[in-house]
């Protein structure tokens, strides 16, 4: 059964993407295509006072200026806005809606034109006056204003207590800088209007049927008026979870117009976008003196704005990874004059563990214990705050192979004791941890006589490699070659999926692909069974291997799938199944990683490059090692992104973003990454599904700023808590 599943099996879509034969939401084209240039808001709160486009107008080209007082109509309430992901708590953005100002960059007039260029221009030309109202920007000024939001967990025992009585005692703040999404393909809708009024909408998504629903009903559509595309994502882990305000745009000058409309956002624009909250986590960590945790508390402080409460799981990680009797955890909020935040990859997790995992070092170090050896020390083989066992957790296995792969038995504790030349060298470690969700997911496959199959599903590939997945697992289950499936993706018209995120698709879709071949081999098998002096005819079990029907256990004894769709008189089987899975409230279920992270520090110029990581990494079955290497090596890479460069600056007396692009809002570049050694540790799991399956977009980032954090810690004796660490921090 396993021609494909578990090897590394290149990409399906690889060669249309590297010939550019792949297109995105803003490269499809139409005939009269006009384009859309957004014209943003330059004060975080108030109201627009005067809109004046007339000058815009003049320019020749420009088809017409939409504002919230010149648009078609927008649903009025709050639940027509809500998509599949939207916080729970809170009233959405609407673009062009009212006069009201709730956050710099804020979208208020959309210039259509003939031409792009045009549009830009005449969007310099919109004269805006604004009423301006007192605003607040800056999480550490605001803390005190937080309001609690949820508890993940039920504190348990006395931790505040149990902390203040332990003879160790480790309490801090980190701070967790706002980061921007910064993918390489920008914001982008492309609407294509059918001239009897139905619409084609290729959007930059994660869920063209989240973007579907909520088109319909922010525009009172039925259904089959909108139909929703993205076969290809230039990048995503968040930014594309919700409908964002370019669609909203383009469908809405499409219907204006009654034409096809473009709207792709500039570099600049998307920082009026989703971004990873600001976070002021705070740790408290009581043990002993051999390093038995008392109690853990975490409290974390996140930006969110003043209409949504964005809260995620920052806190509670350490009940899945270390024994403590007490604990304690909460989430608070600062709602300010900003957009709302979104999820970017591992939200939650990616802030909070590291957080848990700087403070879990320093505790290492105040006992003078090893950090890999406090972690077994404290290791909690059960989920604590449900009181649950894992349906698997290799993490021991992580520490111990990646541990071995890094050397760190070579590791001298002592700070600033090695070197290399004029650099110092230090080696930290840290955990990460993930959920292994899954979702329901539908998929349909229509094998025809010739032994080739479709497969189809609505669900999106933001490039983490679920077409090519989906093509192993059918391959393999209709026992055909990979190069027979065709894999259809990411079209609203398709079977069920939801958004593309939380690293729940390849389960999630491999299931689903699983249970429709599933209804096609028992079709198959009563066919070739029913054949007249059929071999089959008392086989026990049938399977589909090599293009044939055969005894499970004799592979020549046979019936090709082509004979047996002629004696059904059958061109072609269409199976759409849904998978639920089953609920188990028994077990926890998360996928694992330990990061060793070797840093090399010029203090000369506080210059620090990471030189090595080595990630280990237990996430069940790997379906593909090769795309699962690349979704580890991109977490890292990302890591280091969030260890060292990445930080969205604002200028809080303006409450406007100062480095809104990417020359000054830093991301890691090629020569910022040197080796990267993923490790995947067996995980033999028959609990979690049917194919022992956990997924890894998310856990690759989780733990690797923490690394790199506790490995400048280790090579210089500075502990920075503050992230990124940039040189100035280190001088
Ligand atoms: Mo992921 S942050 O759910 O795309």
């Amino acid at each position: 059964m396993n021609a494909y599943v578990g090897t590394p099996t290149s990409r399906v879509d690889g060669r249309a993407k590297v010939t550019g034969a792949a297109k995105y939401a803003g490269e499809f084209s139409a005939d009269g295509l006009a384009h859309g240039f957004v014209v943003t808001a330059t004060i975080p709160r108030g109201r627009i006072a005067r809109l004046d486009t007339s000058e815009a107008l003049k320019v020749k080209g420009v088809l017409d200026v939409l504002t919230h007082a010149h648009r078609p109509p927008l649903a009025d309430k709050d639940e027509a806005w809500k998509d599949e992901v939207a916080p729970d708590e809170g009233s959405p953005f609407r673009p062009l809606y009212d006069n009201s100002i709730k956050f710099n960059g804020q979208p208020i007039a959309l210039v259509v034109a003939d031409d792009w260029e045009i549009a830009k221009f005449a969007a310099t030309l919109v004269r805006v006056d604004y009423q301006e109202q007192a605003f607040a920007t800056d999480l550490e000024a605001e803390r005190g204003k937080a309001a609690e939001v949820k508890r993940p967990s039920k504190p348990r025992g006395d931790a505040v207590a149990a902390l203040a009585g332990a003879p160790v005692q480790h309490e801090a703040d980190y701070f967790v800088p706002t980061e921007h999404h910064n993918p390489m393909e920008l914001y982008a809708t492309t609407a294509v209007w059918d001239g009897g009024g139905r619409l084609t909408i290729y959007d930059k998504t994660q869920g063209v049927q989240n973007v579907h629903k909520f088109l319909c009903s922010v525009f009172g559509k039925n259904p089959e008026d909108i139909r929703v595309l993205s076969p290809y994502v230039g990048g995503a882990f968040g930014s594309g979870l919700r409908p964002q305000y370019q669609a909203v745009l383009a469908t809405l000058a499409a219907l204006a117009l009654k034409r096809s409309v473009r709207v792709v956002l500039t570099r600049q624009q998307m920082y009026g976008l989703g971004y990873r909250p600001a976070t002021i986590e705070h740790v408290g960590l009581g043990a002993r003196s051999d390093g038995t945790l008392e109690a853990v508390t975490h409290e974390a402080t996140a930006v969110t704005s003043r209409y949504e409460d964005f809260a995620r799981n920052d806190v509670g990680w350490a009940e899945q990874l270390y024994k403590s009797p007490n604990s304690r955890y909460s989430h608070k909020l600062a709602r300010l004059d900003v957009s709302t935040p979104c999820d970017m990859r591992a939200p939650g997790a990616a802030s909070g563990v590291c957080a848990l995992e700087c403070a879990m070092d320093e505790l290492a170090v105040a006992i003078k214990l090893d950090p890999v050896e406090l972690r077994l020390k404290c290791y909690s083989d059960r989920d604590q705050s449900e009181d649950l066992p894992y349906t698997s957790k290799q993490l021991r296995e992580c520490y111990a192979r990646g541990a071995q792969a890094f050397g760190w038995s070579r590791r001298n504790p002592a700070p600033r004791s090695m070197r290399d030349g004029k650099e110092l060298v230090g080696w930290g470690m840290a955990t990460g941890v993930w959920e292994a969700l899954q979702m329901p997911v539908a998929a349909r496959i229509v094998l025809t006589a010739n032994g080739h199959a479709e497969v189809s599903c609505a669900a999106s590939d933001i490039g983490t490699g679920t077409y090519t997945i989906v093509a192993q697992v059918a391959a393999d289950a209709l026992g055909l070659p990979i190069e027979n499936i065709n894999v259809r993706l990411a079209d609203s018209t398709l079977p069920q999926a939801p958004v593309e995120g939380g690293s729940w698709m390849a389960a999630s879709s491999a299931h689903a692909v699983l249970g429709a071949a599933e209804d096609i081999r028992q079709e198959l098998a009563r066919l070739a069974k029913a054949i007249p002096a059929s071999p089959l005819a008392d086989a026990a079990n049938v399977i589909l291997v090599g293009g044939t029907i055969a005894k499970d256990g004799d592979k020549s004894c046979a019936v090709s799938i082509a004979d047996a769709m002629r004696y059904g008189k059958l061109e072609r089987i269409e199976k759409q199944k849904l998978n639920q899975f089953a609920e188990d409230k028994s077990h926890a279920r998360n996928t694992h990683s330990a990061v060793f992270a070797e840093v090399k520090v010029d203090e000369r110029f506080g210059v620090i490059r990471v030189t090595r990581v080595v990630s280990a990494v237990a996430a069940g079955r790997i379906l593909n090692t090769k795309t699962a290497r690349s979704q580890i090596m991109g977490g890292v890479v990302w890591g280091i992104g969030m260890a060292l460069h990445e930080e969205t600056v604002m200028d809080h007396r303006f409450g406007r973003i100062m480095n809104h692009n990417i020359a000054e809002y830093h991301i890691p570049v090629n020569a910022d990454i040197q080796d990267i050694d993923v490790i995947f540790v067996e995980e033999h799991d028959d609990r979690i599904n049917t194919l022992g399956v956990k997924g890894l977009g998310e856990i690759g980032i989780v733990g690797v700023p923490a690394a790199i954090a506790n490995a400048v810690y280790q090579a210089t004796g500075k502990r920075i808590r503050r992230l990124p660490i940039t040189l100035d921090k280190l001088l």
